[in-house]
């Protein structure tokens, strides 16, 4: 039997036996006395496995010794009252004679105080008896290793309680039975849940933090699967070789694969990525004193293979690179943005409500010129497309990177000679048909110099063709030209746009173009529904952001499905796609790293991005 067994043994046996016996004695009724001495000498042998139990632990600790205890003061009190010392008392319907039905309590009594006490008063928790077992000591001195042990003994002592509680039934066999349950079906697996789970919380809030419990690049690497994020991982089944020189030298390797993660000296014979580090340097990034990033620009480490790893080291250990901001750091930047944001208002924004199940066909004329898949407006837009269609709307996306669409020459042609009628016959007609046939128009445009890109504006002016030529006062009140007979006077428009920039208030003047259009322009206005802006673009299909980037489309899904369920887009969904919960020194710094690397190397962005699988830092 291994040790992690023989302590699961030793830990449980002695309850379990115990409970069971006094269960047994309840239903078949024994005698007091002959049932006492039975007790007794079953906690005798509960403490004779703790004692084995003690001295192979660790940490010297209250857990034995309150156990011990307890059962201790209850074997003498049992001695005594044999020898009729205690008979009267015992007699009583006093404490005694509960001790005697109940000899539970007294160690529940005992347990509740171990598990409550010394967290209480600023000393280690119990639970340190059992953590220390398999946390290597490097972590001991830690919040992290602290602040969990605490929660958990708490947590224990909320389970001794109930234990406690439970012996004040009348019904002994629930009396007996309730704690066993308590500690073994609630509190053990319970235990096994929320140590991880408070790690990755802790670890996330901590991020950054420094590490100066660190020593040894060897101790930074076998810690490293302590630190690892079961959640951020996923899915992922990788190897990271590490090659270590220098100070010291080091050949071994991270597995991880299943939420698992593991460290091994040697060689992996096919790892998807190799680091190869001086020791000082490595122990830096583990300490968090320099950015994995950081070493790597400034050529401090060579990375081989699969570079997008290098990317995700952050988030699966939690250090090295750029950090999501901490909740408090979050608020700060939260309300500086919404001051500025809100000094940037220019015009008021009103937005047009269609019916629930009006939309089944959404159009999107996705504007940026790049390539579907590195184009962030279209990351996004795929995104809020694919809501739509969970909604059971139907879908196309009209890429104008690959049509032909003349510039607007100004000839008036359109208005005089052939009314209606366009001097080019290209393919904006065609774009224009479908979308008079569709529910939903999608524009959707990367800011390019605060303004929607030029392919999409000069789609716009073609539309005058629709248009009469005469002045007419428009709704408004403003003057505007009247639509043409046989078109649509305006349809349901949402505005999606991406900026490199983190302010959203930079979106400021395309948001201002387009309410302006929708309220002057005749057969080209536009019923706004809702304008979807992400700044801080970049971190769509950069891999230092994973997380964010998942929250961002998951979110860009739900407004797809919003639009289309209910015909509007709740606010928190819109403000929640444009929060930049980046810090934003962190996101300039690596952009601009991201730049020097281009200039440094002579390799242009999209050359960068293939390396980082990634764009990370065009503006
Ligand atoms: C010509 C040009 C002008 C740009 N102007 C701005 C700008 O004014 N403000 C800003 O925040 N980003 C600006 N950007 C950055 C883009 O908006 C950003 O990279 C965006 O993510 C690109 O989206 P895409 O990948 O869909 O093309 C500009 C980019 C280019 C190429």
């Amino acid at each position: 039997m291994n040790f992690k067994m023989l302590r699961i043994f030793f830990l449980a046996a002695p309850f379990l036996i115990y409970s069971a016996f006094r269960t047994m004695i309840s239903i078949f009724m024994i005698s007091d006395y002959t049932m006492v001495k039975f007790t007794a000498v079953f906690s005798v042998l509960v403490i004779i496995s703790l004692i084995v139990f003690q001295l192979r632990m660790k940490d010297k600790n209250y857990f034995s010794f309150a156990v011990s205890g307890a059962l201790l003061f209850f074997t003498s009190v049992i001695f005594y009252a044999d020898q009729g010392i205690l008979k009267n008392s015992v007699s009583d319907a006093g404490l005694s004679a509960f001790i005697f039905s109940r000899p539970e309590s007294v160690l529940y009594v005992s347990l509740l105080l171990m598990a409550l006490i010394p967290p209480l008063f600023g000393r280690n928790p119990f639970t340190y008896y059992f953590a220390k077992e398999i946390v290597p000591e490097m972590f001991w001195e830690t919040r992290l290793f602290r602040v969990v042990n605490i929660v958990i003994s708490y947590f224990w002592a909320i389970i001794f309680a109930l234990s406690l509680g439970s012996q004040f039934s009348n019904n002994a066999v629930f009396a007996h039975i309730v704690p066993v349950v308590l500690q073994l079906l609630v509190g053990v697996p319970a235990t096994k849940f929320l140590i991880p789970f408070l790690q990755i919380k802790l670890a996330f809030v901590e991020r950054g933090a420094p590490r100066d419990f660190l020593h040894s690049a060897e101790q930074a690497l076998i810690g490293m699967p302590y630190v690892f994020d079961k959640k951020a991982a996923g899915d992922l089944k990788i190897v990271i070789q590490f090659f270590i020189t220098g100070g010291e030298s080091i050949e071994g390797y991270l597995e991880i694969g299943d939420g698992n993660c593991s460290y091994h000296n040697g060689v992996h014979p096919v790892p998807s990525m190799t680091m190869k580090s001086p020791a000082d340097i490595y122990l830096k990034i583990a300490r968090n004193e320099i950015s994995g990033t950081d070493a790597f620009f400034r050529k401090l480490i060579v990375i081989e293979g699969d570079f997008s790893i290098a990317l995700k080291m952050e988030q699966l250990f939690g250090a090295g690179g750029p950090q999501v901001e901490s909740d408090k750091k979050a608020k700060r930047n939260r309300e500086q943005k919404k001051k500025i944001d809100s000094d940037h208002i220019l015009i008021p924004k009103n937005y047009y409500s269609m019916q629930p199940g009006e939309v089944r066909k959404v159009l999107l004329i996705q504007a940026s010129p790049r390539k579907a898949g590195v184009s962030k407006t279209d990351i996004l837009a795929q995104a809020f497309l694919e809501g739509c269609r969970s909604a059971g709307a139907e879908t196309e996306t009209v890429h104008l990177a690959d049509k032909n669409i003349n510039s607007c020459i100004g000839c008036y042609t359109c208005w005089t000679k052939t009314p209606g009628q366009c001097i080019y016959n290209d393919d904006a007609a065609e774009i224009m048909k479908k979308e008079d046939e569709a529910d939903l128009v999608v524009y959707a445009s990367p800011l390019y110099i605060f303004g929607i890109v030029s392919s999409l504006k000069q789609y716009f002016d073609r539309r005058i063709p629709r248009l009469e030529p005469f002045l007419v006062t428009g709704e408004s009140g403003m003057t505007s030209h009247p639509t043409r007979a046989g078109y649509k006077k305006s349809k349901n428009v949402a505005v999606l746009g991406v900026c490199g920039f983190p302010e959203v208030s930079h979106f400021d003047s395309v948001s201002a173009y387009f309410h302006h259009v929708s309220n002057t322009a005749g057969d080209n206005s536009f019923n706004i529904v809702a304008e979807i802006y992400r700044p801080a673009s970049e971190i769509l299909n950069n891999g230092f952001y994973g997380n964010e980037t998942g929250r961002i489309l998951e979110l860009a899904g739900v407004a797809g499905e919003q639009i289309v369920r209910s015909g509007t887009i709740e606010k928190s969904v819109i403000d929640g796609i444009a929060e930049v919960r980046v810090d934003t020194d962190v996101f300039r710094d690596q952009a601009n790293k991201t730049w020097e690397l281009c200039i440094n190397e002579g390799l242009t962005l999209s050359q960068v991005q293939e390396r980082f699988s990634g764009n990370a830092g065009e503006k």
